[in-house]
């Protein structure tokens, strides 16, 4: 069995994060969300990788490399154009010869990993075996009819979905799928959809089986997905502290410091994370927030966010619910008159009480 990563397309909707960044690369619990999917790939016993890539392969490479730290045997298959999953499958057909394989969606994040539905396909072999969720809005995913147990019609993004019932971005498949997204046509959006290649298996009476994920799944392409990613993750993480702290911080509930995270003067109220070589001074931490390595925070109060690698934030009260970009400055102006002075970049959002 063989895995196949998305890790192409565009992330329009992380903009401006991903105007230069890959949106799989952003960091959960300052972990690359992409580095949740290896990982549930390698606890699924599956070794060999492909990585679709885009326009942001280097960046994937460099992260992920050959997959020693994994111990997968990482290929890179690099996508043209972002034409659509089924067409990322249409690419790899080469890698994954007769193989059954699983796809997962670079951007997905799944608590329990993959392993139980891996050992069912194995056990059951339909040719393809859909992960389904109910979720609030279905008309943002694709969304599944089923009639019991079967699966009757699936459809991409519809306006008056007929269920809530969304497809999660971690399929299985075996090499029959290579014939349906040869067959089908590109979707108004433009793109070949995997779900019209799965609906092509059904309309053609190939077996395909549902499993109703139960632990919880997010997708995390939208800034409140990425968010309440972060906030799940947090939840279950265990203290240790590689940092220095100083004798007038107080630390509340489960708090990681990693190596060289240097705190003073401040509060700090997990679960949170604090990063590699990030300094803390004069300030409020607050839970569900995740602050990446050589940040720094001075005088300012964030909860519920996420601050990427080199942000400063000084003199600022309060920040919540937001994604601070790499190398981001939001400091209050000491000069007058005082105003807002703000260099934001494209399809940025701001904020201001
Ligand atoms: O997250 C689950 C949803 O994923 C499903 O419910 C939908 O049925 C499925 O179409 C997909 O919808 P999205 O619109 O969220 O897909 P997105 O364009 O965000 O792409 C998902 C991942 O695949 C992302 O990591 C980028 C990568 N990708 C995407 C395209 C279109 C590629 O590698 N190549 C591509 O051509």
């Amino acid at each position: 069995m063989k895995a196949l990563i998305l890790s192409g397309g565009k992330g329009t909707r992380l903009r401006p994060i991903t105007h230069t960044s890959a949106k799989q690369l952003v960091p959960i619990a300052n972990k690359p969300i992409l580095f949740y999917g290896l990982e549930a790939i390698r606890d699924a016993g599956i070794s060999s990788v492909g990585i679709v890539v885009g326009e942001t392969a280097n960046e994937i490479k460099k992260a992920v490399g050959t997959g020693d730290p994994w111990n997968l045997n990482v290929t890179y298959l690099p996508q043209e154009a972002p034409l659509g999953l089924a067409h990322a499958v249409k690419i790899s057909e080469d890698y994954i010869g007769s193989d059954p394989f699983i796809m997962y969606l670079g951007d997905n994040l799944l608590r329990s990993g993959i392993k139980e539905f891996v050992i069912e396909f194995q056990k059951n072999r339909p040719n393809a075996q859909i992960l389904l969720s109910h979720v609030k809005t279905p008309e943002q995913f694709g969304v599944a009819e089923l009639s019991g147990n079967h699966v009757i019609r699936l459809e991409e993004k519809p306006k008056q979905p007929k269920s809530d019932l969304a497809l999660v971005g971690v399929y299985l498949f075996d090499s029959t799928i290579f014939n349906a997204v040869k067959s089908i046509k590109p979707s108004k959006r433009n793109e070949l959809e995997i779900t019209d290649a799965i609906q092509y298996l059904i309309d053609k009476k190939f077996s395909v089986t549902p499993h109703i994920v139960n632990g919880w799944w997010k997708d995390t392409g939208k800034l409140e997905d990425l968010l309440e990613a972060n906030r799940l993750v947090l939840e279950s993480i265990e203290s240790f502290n590689l940092g220095h702290i100083d004798s007038a911080t107080k630390v509340e509930g489960r708090v990681i410091f990693e190596k060289g995270a240097s705190i003073k003067n401040s509060i700090i109220r997990g679960p949170c994370i604090i990063g590699e070589g990030t300094q803390i001074e004069d300030s409020y931490i607050g839970p569900f927030t995740s602050i990446y390595h050589h940040a720094e925070l001075k005088n300012c109060e964030i909860e519920h966010s996420i601050v990427l690698e080199y942000a400063q934030i000084k003199n600022i009260k309060r920040i919540e619910g937001s994604l601070i970009g790499q190398n981001a400055v939001i400091l209050q102006s000491p000069s007058k008159p005082s105003a807002y002075r703000i260099m934001v970049g494209d399809s940025s959002r701001v904020e201001v009480p």
